[in-house]
C-alpha cells in the first residue's frame, strides 16, 4: 500500500512541488481538479492548508506538509520530524503605529487573529488576560476599526502590516513548512516513512 501524503493547494504548493521534484519523488502536475491523486509509491490528497494536520492526526494521511503556524494552531497530536526550509514567516503581535496601547502595561488585551489558540497561550503565558476574536483573514484592518487592540498574524515580507499602518512589536513564533507524520504510521510503517523523511531531508540540504 502506498503512503498517503496530505498537501494544501495554498501558498506552500509551489515550494512543495519544487522539493519533491528536487528529491526525485513523483508529484502531480497541479493542473487537474482531482483531489486524490495516486502517483508512483505515493498517494496525494489535496486539502485546505488548515485541514492537513487533521487528516494526518486521524491517520487518513500518513504524513503531510503544513506550516508550523497551522500545526501549532491546530493542536494536532502529530510528529514533526523535518523542517522543509521553505515558507518561512513569523507569527507576530502587531499594533497600530503610534498607538498608545502598550503590551508592557496592559493587563488585558483584545486580539484579532486567525490563531486564537496560539494567541491566547502567548498572552496568558505573559500574565495578560486575553479575549481572542477569531477572524478568517484580513485581520490587519481590525485594530483600526476598533475591533481589537492588536493582531496576531503571519508576517512574510511585512508589506501588509506596513500598508495597513501596523508595527510588529513581538514575535510569537517562527514558522516554515514542516513534514508532519501520523504517530501510528510513524511506527507501523517505519521503513517507508523513514525513507520519505530521508529522501526529503537530502533535498532540503
Ligand atoms: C497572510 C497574512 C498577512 C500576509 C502577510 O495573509 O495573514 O495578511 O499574508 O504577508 P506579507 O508580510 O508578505 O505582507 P494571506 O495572504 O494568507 O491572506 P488572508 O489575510 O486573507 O489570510
Amino acid at each position: 500500500m502506498s503512503l498517503t501524503v496530505a498537501l494544501s493547494k495554498g501558498k506552500l504548493l509551489s515550494g512543495t512541488q519544487e522539493l519533491f521534484r528536487g528529491a526525485g519523488l513523483p508529484f502531480p502536475d497541479g493542473e487537474g481538479r482531482r483531489l486524490v491523486v495516486p502517483m508512483g509509491d505515493l498517494r496525494f490528497l489535496f486539502v485546505k492548508d488548515w485541514d492537513v494536520p487533521t487528516y494526518v492526526e486521524y491517520g487518513v494521511a500518513d504524513c503531510g506538509i503544513a506550516g508550523r503556524d497551522v500545526v501549532l494552531e491546530s493542536g494536532s497530536d502529530v510528529f514533526e520530524p523535518l523542517d522543509l526550509g521553505f515558507g518561512g514567516c513569523r507569527l507576530v503581535v502587531a499594533v497600530p503605529s503610534g498607538s498608545p496601547f502598550s503590551l508592557g502595561s496592559a493587563s488585558t488585551v483584545r486580539v484579532a487573529t486567525k490563531y486564537p489558540r496560539v494567541a491566547t497561550e502567548y498572552f496568558l503565558g505573559r500574565g495578560i488576560s486575553v479575549e481572542a476574536v477569531r477572524l478568517a483573514g484580513s485581520v490587519e484592518i481590525a485594530p483600526g476599526l476598533g475591533l481589537a487592540d492588536c493582531i496576531v498574524d503571519i508576517v512574510e515580507t511585512g508589506r501588509t502590516l506596513e500598508e495597513n499602518g501596523l508595527d510588529a512589536v513581538e514575535t510569537v513564533a517562527e514558522s516554515s513548512a514542516r513534514l508532519v507524520v501520523n504517530r501510528a504510521s510513524f511506527h507501523a510503517r517505519r521503513a517507508e516513512v523513514q525513507r520519505l523523511v530521508q529522501t526529503l531531508e537530502g533535498a532540503v540540504r
